[in-house]
This record gives C-alpha cells, structure tokens and sequence, in this order.
C-alpha cells in the first residue's frame, strides 16, 4: 500500500514528461499568427510582379501566411474567394476586384464581418473597406494624352481609344485622365473610345472593324499592353505598322520587351506596390491607423530609349531577388535543422528524466527489498536460536530427569531388597547415596510426592497384602516378613492404607 502511494505520483510524473516532450515535438508546427488572403481578380506578368513583390515582402514576417488565388476575370469565382477567406480564418483580405459593381457585395460581406480588406488597383463602390491602394489611373490617362501630343506634334491627327472592361475602374478612371487631357490639345482628334475588355484577343476583334470604319488612324491607345499586342498583331497583318501603338503596364516579360522589339511605341508603368500593399496590411493588423485611400504617383512612360535600360534594371532585380529567396530557403533549411535538433534534444532530456525516475523508483524498490530481507533473515536468526534455546532446555531436562530416574530406581531396588529389615531408616538408606538422610527425603519427595519412609511403609504393607492373599502365614508370621516392629501396628496402618484391618482380608480370602 505504501509502495502504490510512493509509486503512483511518479508514474503521473513520467507520464507528464512523455505528453510534455510530445507536446514539445508537435509544437514545431505553431500555427501561423496572421493569415492573409489575397484575392487577384486576373492573372498576367503585371499581377505576377505584384505577386512576386507581395511574396518577397513576407519574408519579413515568418509568423503570417500568405495566400494568393486568382479569378480569371470572373466576379463569380472571385466572390467565391473571398467567402473561402472570410470562412476560414482569415485575419486580412486584399483584394484586386473584378468589377465594382459585382464585386463590392462580396467585399462588403468580409468587411462587415469585422475582417479587415484592403483594395488596389480597381475599386469597389461605396466605401466598405480598411482602405484602398489607388494607382492612379486617371494619371495614367493624363500622361497618355501628353506623351500623344509630344509624338504626333501640334498638326490634326486621329486617335483610337480601346479601354479595359467597362466595369473596372481602371477603364473608368485612365478614359477619363485621356479625354480630360486631350482637351488642352484641339489638334488630337478622338475617334472613339471602344471596349478592349482588358484582353488581346477583345482588342484585336473589335480593331478589326475599326479599322475598316477609320482609315485614317494614326495613333491607338489600347489600356494595357495585352490588347496593345493585339492591336500590333493586327496592324502586322493588315501592313499598317505605321499607326502607332500606346499600352499600359509596362511589365517585363511583356510590355518591356515589346517595346524594345518595336511591337508597341510606347508603354506607361502602373505601379506594382506589391511591397507596399503587405506594409499596410501589417500596419492595420498591429492596430495601426491608414488613410482610407493611398494615392501612389504615376511612374514614367517607357519606350525605345529607356525600355532596355529597365529590362536590365529588372534583371538585377530578379537576380538579387532569387538570392534573397535561396538566403530565406537555406534560413529555412537551417531553422527546420534547428527545430528538428532542440526537438531530438527535449526528448533526449525527457527520456533522460524518465531513466532517472527509473533508475530511482528501481533504487527505491531494490532497497526496500534489501531491508526486507535483512528484516526477515534477522528474523529467522531470532527463530533459529529460540529454538536452539529450546533444544538446549530439552536436553537438560532429559539429562535431569535420567539422572532422576536413575537416582528413584536405585532408590526402590534398595527398597525391594531390604524391606525385610526392620532397622533400615533414613538414614541408612541415605548411606547408600553417600548424602544425609534430610538432603535423600527432600530428593524424594521432589519426585515422588512421598517420603522414604513413607514409600517404604507402603511397599511393606502392599506385600504384607500380598502374603496375606496368597499364603496362609499368620499375620505375625507376615508382621516380621515385611519388616514391620509389632503386628498391632502394621494392623493399624494396614487399616489407614486400604481401609481394612488384615484379618478383614484374610476372611475375605
Ligand atoms: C491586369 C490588368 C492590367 C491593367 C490592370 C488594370 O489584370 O489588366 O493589365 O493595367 O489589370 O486593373
């Protein structure tokens, strides 16, 4: 019962070590403290250089999560997005929207769930948002209509719009910066301003009418430089290269190498700002306050002169930033390294404690074993000398009554041989046993209850009895046969002794 109570903590303690170093194992796998979500509304080289900076800047923060899903230009799908997010725990959404119409009721449902959304590059409408990301469109539209009368001159031209899709505010905002600004230049004439929908093939179709309805073109604006291509793509086809060709974005991997391949004139930079979206998206999960509306200024046009200087710049800047990206995959390495090592090291002292536990609940048992057996052979030795003890009682005791029995037979053949002699007394029968005749009654009377005297009256008068019973000697005859002085007094004691006279018995013959 007292091992169980000494036991059964220890055994809850080992046990709790175990769980413990478990626990401690499992705990490689923390869960991320932010999640953020990031929905892009198309994809592309423009979106994938924001993705790209997007991912670059989390590598500051290794405790969130990012992660990015694309719509394919439908607010359908991109709605369908942001209810994933909102139902799974996402801490922030970004947001490119599709369309602000169809894509604000979504937007409206993660912000009012208390998420926080931030918006970039196209807008929603009304105003349920942390904040917006703007990139200027209208700017954009500005600098086109400059940079078009800085190329063609102050003689009348002809110029075609092709716009993005009509319900993205890109298209809304860069038609009204173009038609704002060719209003300062009277000479630019603006044909018509018709919906590219953002893609190469929407510009290269819609061009193809136009064309036969404007001979006299000189310059297109298509809104980005997917539907530029298409516009050149055409223009190739039909042999009118010598229309000029404006687009927007300017990214590598497509509008800067068209430029510097003369497949567009000219490009104008939509600032990527993948960098500063997850800034701010920090900013407000630490509690910090932002602007509803973050205007970022328009960045220059690019074209022959400078489109090759960028597409160099760009490349160092892939360069350094595939060795950022291998310096964080060896920091990932080592820290897995690291985590795997501490994790090995906490069940190795984990285990080490339970050994030691072990080790001491065995030390534990082992000595109290030990006491036990040292207890019970002690024990034993107890018993064995109790008995020993006993065994040397015995002896004695065997001893003494043998010499006893030997002292009482010699005692009674005396007895039997002279009973006859009427003389012998104590005291001569001590003689036989060289010891006084007080020391041979009290020895006597020890074993026999009797005095020796009266152990030899009594041996007289039983074989006085006898004589009595089978002989017919007179009882005078039988007085001085057993030893008796005078035949009056063995009548008197033979009476004492069995309770009649020996003439009653001899009648009784
Ligand atoms: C990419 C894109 C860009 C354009 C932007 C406008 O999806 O079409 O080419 O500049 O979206 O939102």
């Amino acid at each position: 019962m007292r091992t169980i109570r000494f036991v059964a903590p220890i055994i809850t303690f080992v046990a709790t070590i175990i769980v413990a170093a478990g626990l401690s194992a499992c705990s490689g796998n923390n869960a991320p403290k932010y999640k953020i979500g990031v929905t892009q509304c198309s994809g592309g080289e423009w979106r994938d250089k924001v993705n790209d900076e997007m991912r670059r800047e989390m590598l500051f923060h290794d405790d969130a999560i990012l992660e990015i899903r694309t719509a394919n230009d439908n607010n359908e799908t991109q709605s369908a997005d942001i209810d994933y997010f909102i139902n799974n725990g996402f801490d922030l959404i970004i947001v490119a929207p599709n369309e602000a119409e169809g894509m604000t009721p979504a937007v409206e449902r993660a912000y009012k769930k208390g998420i926080p959304v931030i918006i970039f590059d196209r807008r929603i409408l009304g105003d349920s948002f942390t904040t917006y990301i703007d990139l200027d469109n209208k700017g954009i539209g500005l600098s086109v209509s400059e940079y078009v009368h800085s190329l063609l001159g102050d003689g009348k031209v002809n110029v075609l719009e092709i716009t993005g899709l009509p319900g993205s505010t890109p298209a809304q905002e860069r038609h009204a910066g173009f038609v704002e600004g060719l209003a300062a230049y009277p000479n630019i004439n603006l044909l018509e301003s018709v919906a590219g929908d953002w893609e190469f093939d929407r510009a290269y179709q819609v061009l193809d009418s136009m064309l036969d309805l404007y001979p006299d073109i000189d310059l297109i604006y298509a809104h980005n430089d997917f539907m530029a291509l298409g516009v050149d793509s055409l223009l190739r086809e039909r042999g009118r290269r010598d229309i000029k060709v404006l687009g927007t974005d300017a990214s590598p991997g497509q509008g800067l190498e068209a430029i510097r391949d003369g497949r567009i004139d000219a490009s104008f930079i939509y600032p990527t700002e993948g960098h500063r979206i997850i800034d701010t998206a920090f900013k407000i999960l630490q509690g910090d306050s932002v602007a509803k509306v973050v205007t970022v200024p328009t960045l220059s046009s690019v074209d022959k002169s400078n489109a090759e200087i960028l597409l160099r710049q760009n490349e160092l800047l892939k360069d350094e930033t595939s060795k950022v990206l291998l310096l964080d995959e060896i920091n990932a390495t080592l820290q897995n390294r690291h985590n795997t090592l501490s994790h090995f090291l906490n069940a190795v002292v984990a285990l080490a404690i339970v050994l030691l536990v072990v080790l001491i609940l065995v030390l534990f048992l082992f000595f109290k074993n030990r006491k036990l057996q040292k207890e019970l052979k002690e024990q034993n030795q107890r018993l064995i000398e109790e008995r020993d003890k006993q065994i040397g009682l015995y002896r004695q005791l065997d001893a003494v009554l043998t010499k006893e029995d030997e002292f009482y037979n010699k005692f009674m053949a005396i007895i039997k041989s002279d009973y006859a002699d009427a003389t012998i007394n104590t005291d001569s029968l001590a003689q036989h046993f060289n010891i006084g005749g007080a020391q041979l009654t009290r020895k006597i009377k020890a074993l026999t209850n009797f005095t020796p005297v009266e152990i030899l009256r009594n041996y007289r008068l039983e074989q006085a009895r006898h004589l009595l019973l089978t002989t017919d000697k007179n009882i005078n005859e039988i007085t001085f046969e057993v030893g008796f002085s005078s035949a009056p007094y063995l009548t008197k004691c033979f009476r004492e002794h069995f309770g009649l006279t020996p003439t009653d018995l001899r009648s009784q013959k």
